[in-house]
Order: C-alpha cells, then structure tokens, then sequence
C-alpha cells in the first residue's frame, strides 16, 4: 500500500518507538487499524430450497439486514417452493430486532361467513375431505399483509426491489428440483377433477420435467402488482378482485370485505429462561410455544429419569412419549386463537405445573389416553427459514398452506395456491384433523378467529446475543421436532448438522400407543423390538416430518447452520464485508466462521 508507506517513511517516524523499530511499528499500527474492519461480521442463513438461499445470501451482502432478507426470501419460497411457499397462505415471524424481541402473526383467518358446523353433514358427521380440498378450505390469507408489516417496521431496502428475483424467478422459471416433481405428482392424484391444480403444475408431470424451466406467468404478474402497490394490491386491488372470482367460481367463503378487514398482529412472543439462555418462541395462535416449553420443562422436571435413560434406548424414547401425551392433552382442551377463547399461558408453563405434570407419567407402562386429562382444572408441507445476519438480528420464520400445495385451488388470473389452513380448527370435538389430532371447543370455527398451529420459529438469547435460530415444518410434529432438536445439540452435544440429521421420533396422545418415527432414519432395531413388546406401535411415517433449518453459535462464538438432509435446503455461514472494503465477492461455505 503505497500510502501506508508513505506515511511510515514519514520525518515523524524516524525515532524509536517502544524499542521497535519505526517502520516495524508502523506497518503494525496501520495492519491493526486496517484489517480488523476486513474480517467482516458473520452471518448465516438456513433455507429449505437453493434459489431461497442465494437470494438471501444476496441481499445480505448488499447490505440488507435480516429482515430484508427474509422478505426476498418468502416471496423467492412462493415462487420455487409452492408446495409449503406462498402468496396464499400465512405463519409467523419470530424476530430479534437490535435487542429487542417480537412476534408478528399473519396466520390465516375463517371468512367471515364461516361457521362452527361448516365441515359437518345434516347427521353431524364431518364430510370427508370438505376442510382441505377446494375453495372452501380456505382462510384469508396472511403472508403479503404479514411481509409487508415487518418490512414496513424494520426493513431497509426498497420493497419493490426485494421483490425482484421473486418476479424474475416465476417470470422466466427455474428448473424444478427433483424433490418438487415428485411432490407435484404425488398432489396430482388428491385434487384430480376436483381441483384446478393440474392446469398450473401440469407440466412438472411430463417425463422431462427436470430439464424445462418452469415459469408462473401470472404468478409473475401478481408479485409485479405487490412489488408495486404492497397489500393494498392484494387484498384491495386486482389480486382481492381475482381472489373472489375464484372463490365465487368454487363456492369459496372468502369475501371483498374478509381481505380488506385482515390484519398481520404483533402479539408478544412466548419467551422463559431455559438453562441460562433464553428462548423466544410462538405465543397462541400457535401450541408451538407453550408445547415446547411444557416439553423441555417436563423433561428437565425429570432429569434424574433420563440419567438412565441413554440416547434413543427404549426408556428414552418411553419417558419422552409419556411427557408428550400430556402436552398434547393440554393442546386439544385449553389451546386456540387468544383474540377469541382465554388461554391459561402462565399456568400451562409454570415450573410447579410442569413439575406436577411430569411426575404423573408412568415410567413402566404407556398410560392410556383416556387416563391422561388435561393437566390444569400429512405428504405435508409447510417451510421454515432462519436468518442472522451481520449485525446479530435474526428471523425465524415458518409459513405455510398447511397440507402440500394447500386446497389445490389455484387462483385463476392470478397465478397462486390457496391454503386449507381451516382444517387446523377443530372441525367437531374428537374427530381428528390430517394430523391426527383433535381438539375441544377452545379452537372451533368462529368468523375471524385464527385456527390453531403447531408453528414453533425459535430464537434461543444468552444475554441479548442471539444463540440459536431454528423451527422446522411437520404439522403435529413441529413442536416435538424442535424439541428433540434442541435436546440433542444441548444434552447430547451434537453439532447441529448432526441435531437435525438424527432420528426423530413423535407421540401425540391419540392413538395411545402409536409412536411414529421419520422415513428417513429409524430407532435402533433394539429399542424399536422393545417398544413394541412394552405394546407400543412404531411405525416408520408414509411422509417425511419436518425440514429443521438450524442456526446455532458455537462455543467459540462463531456460527454454525445446518438445513435438514430430508428436504432440499442449503445451510451457509459467510462473512459480511464492510461496504468500502468488499471487493471480490467471498465465497460462502457451509462451516463455522469464527467471530
Ligand atoms: O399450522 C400448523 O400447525 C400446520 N398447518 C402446519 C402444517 C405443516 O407443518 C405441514 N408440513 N409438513
């Protein structure tokens, strides 16, 4: 460096100074100055498809923030994730923002002419299928409301311009992943002559589906609209126009009024010290929040059990069952949307509850659902993202159309899937939803009110500074996948490539001895014979649950990620250079970077 030089050679710098020699001690002087702003701040990223994570990675090295980049990103989703990413679906943001911790809930909304009865028969009897495929299946979608409130609150970079790669993206198409294909075809069968679906996602069927580019015309179309007029586009403007034609060609529920009265709400995120740290999570609508906290707490409650109990024997897959029948009784009677039915959050979290709770598990036999009251007086698709960008904010968030490809309706004009969030309400007391699980009168259809999740976005703090961003798609399983997640990079010391990588297992209260375990890896033969001979049913799922996107600090206060091997993500850690000083382009890795 020239410069440098020439001020080293400087008059000034001819005497001695601290015994080095004046040169040594100015190329030391300037080498400290200069490359400590050189090493860049890390950041990381966890997305479920590969254009997610470029586009991400993209706009955090130009100087966006994670907020920013989780925008692009969503709408990127909608376009070559349209299984679970979407325009008509919604979901939740869990958000640390310069030290400050929020929760935005853009979850769908019943119509305003929904009622409680509206998937039953004239005996009473739910109608097969009337709560998730077709127009009436759907709720008010939440996601541009959503995106657009957390960008207009913490954003900054344009709006339109975060909308870019979306638009290009569905204009002039991408070469579908193998992963998509399938799924498309696999949908062809359950909406076939019900459903509009094949018209739009046809051509993915074709044998050469993997080398043609497939572009979303309208899609194209209607992101333009948004990029240019935000929500007054899509629930005033063109896209509500076309929302409603459709709905009225389908029989459809969703009105002119019920999108011009929707509204993304901030609502206070479930947040309680977990070990030193603490963990900022889903409040209601969601059970994701309070289920994971029931399920950590009732496991640190028997934290002499578990002694005994070595990873994944047949006495740590049992006690782990035991806990989570109790969280799901609690879920199915006292959980629902807030605005609508009171939820006893403090208690259900209290650690005298849950000290109670978890000593009333039978750690020798599977207690029987009927037993286990509650405590006080899916191919399935939804995705999650985890961003932490240079300057320590972070946002995790999961949308979702709730079952693969939503309701299969496709909003004609308009390019879109709609949702069949509906089913996630308690279509009659007992009667299982498409995850199996049932609810009570808290989460009836109501107009308006919000149905209830398993959405579980995580953010994990020690001290302000973020630790941990993780959640995972699944239905039923989120919250039981975050846990055992959690558990294994914390109890067991994974890595968490290796967290999201092993078994998992799930227990859901009903059927009361049926323990599921994911495709893509089993229980050892071991404690799967044992299982079943204490009576339990272990049974490998027809579908694969959850796409964990995990990032974690390591011990030496760098960052790790790691995106699930069961789907199609990309996990990377890269360094932000500072503006003036970022000529080449580094190239990410999927490593740890050390702070
Ligand atoms: O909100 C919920 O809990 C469900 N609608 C999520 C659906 C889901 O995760 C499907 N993915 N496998």
């Amino acid at each position: 460096m020239p410069e440098v030089r020439a001020v080293c050679e400087h008059d000034v710098m001819k005497r001695p100074l601290f015994g080095l020699s004046p040169l040594l001690f100015c190329a030391l002087f300037f080498h400290v100055l200069l490359a400590a702003p050189l090493r860049g701040a890390p950041a990381a990223i966890a997305i479920p498809d590969d254009h997610g994570a470029e586009v991400a990675e993209a706009v955090l090295r130009e100087g966006g923030n994670a907020i920013d980049a989780a925008v692009a990103t969503a709408f990127v989703l909608a376009v070559t994730y349209p299984e679970a990413g979407n325009l008509g679906g919604g979901g939740f943001i869990t958000l640390h923002h310069q030290g400050t911790d929020r929760f935005l809930d853009f979850r769908e909304a019943a119509p305003g002419r929904a009622s409680r009865d509206m998937y039953l028969n004239a005996q009473g009897n739910y109608i097969t299928d009337s709560s998730l495929i077709g127009h009436r299946a759907a709720g008010v979608p939440g996601t541009v409301a959503g995106l657009w409130e957390v960008h207009r609150q913490y954003g900054t970079r344009p709006w339109k311009t975060l909308l870019q790669p979306a638009i290009r993206l569905a204009r002039d198409g991408f070469v579908p992943h193998p992963q998509l294909i399938e799924r498309t075809r696999e949908a062809f069968a359950d909406y076939e002559g019900k459903t509009n679906f094949r018209e739009y996602f046809g051509s993915l069927g074709q044998s050469n589906a993997a080398q043609q580019p497939f572009p979303q015309p309208e899609l194209a179309t209607t992101l333009q609209r948004i990029a240019e007029r935000g929500p007054k586009d899509f629930y005033h403007g063109r896209t509500a126009d076309l929302l409603v034609a459709e709905m009225r060609r389908g029989g459809g529920l969703i009105s002119h009024e019920d999108l011009r009265n929707y509204r993304a709400i901030w609502r206070a995120p479930l947040q309680w010290s977990w070990r030193g740290y603490t963990l900022v999570t889903a409040p209601p609508p969601s059970s994701g929040g309070i289920a994971l906290a029931q399920l950590l707490g009732m496991k640190d409650a028997l934290a002499a059990d578990f002694k005994d109990a070595p990873y994944l024997s047949t006495r740590y897959v049992h006690l782990i069952a035991e806990i989570e029948k109790r969280v799901f009784a609690d879920r199915a009677e006292y959980l629902g949307d807030p605005d609508f039915v009171t939820v006893p959050v403090s208690e259900l979290v209290a650690p005298q509850y849950l000290q109670r709770r978890a000593q009333q598990i039978n750690r020798a036999a599977i207690s029987s659902p009927p037993g286990v009251k509650p405590g006080l007086a899916e191919s399935l698709q939804t995705t999650h993202f985890s961003i932490l960008d240079g300057a320590g904010n972070a946002v995790s968030l999961t949308y979702t159309l709730n079952g693969s490809f939503g309701n299969g309706v496709v909003v004609r004009g308009a390019g879109f899937l709609l949702n069949n969030e509906m089913d996630d309400f308690s279509v009659k007391p007992g009667v299982p939803n498409l995850y199996g699980v049932v609810g009570a009168t808290a989460n009836e259809i109501a107009p308006r009110k919000r149905m209830l999740s398993s959405m579980t976005p995580t953010i994990l703090l020690k001290d302000g500074v973020v630790q941990g961003v993780l959640g995972t798609p699944g239905g039923s399983t989120i919250f039981t996948s975050v846990f055992q997640t959690l558990v294994n990079m914390f109890d067991h010391g994974m890595t968490a490539a290796e967290a999201v990588s092993a078994p998992r297992f799930h227990h859901q209260l009903l059927p009361g001895t049926l323990i599921i375990v994911s495709r893509c890896c089993n229980l050892p033969d071991k404690t799967r014979a044992e299982l079943v001979a204490m009576g339990y049913d272990v049974r490998q799922n027809s579908w694969e649950f959850g796409d964990m996107q995990v990032i974690q600090r390591t011990a030496d206060g760098g960052l790790t990620a790691a995106a699930d091997p069961r789907g199609r993500g990309q996990a990377r850690v890269f360094e932000l250079m500072p503006r003036a000083a970022r000529p080449a382009e580094p190239r990410s890795r999927p490593a740890t970077v050390a702070e």
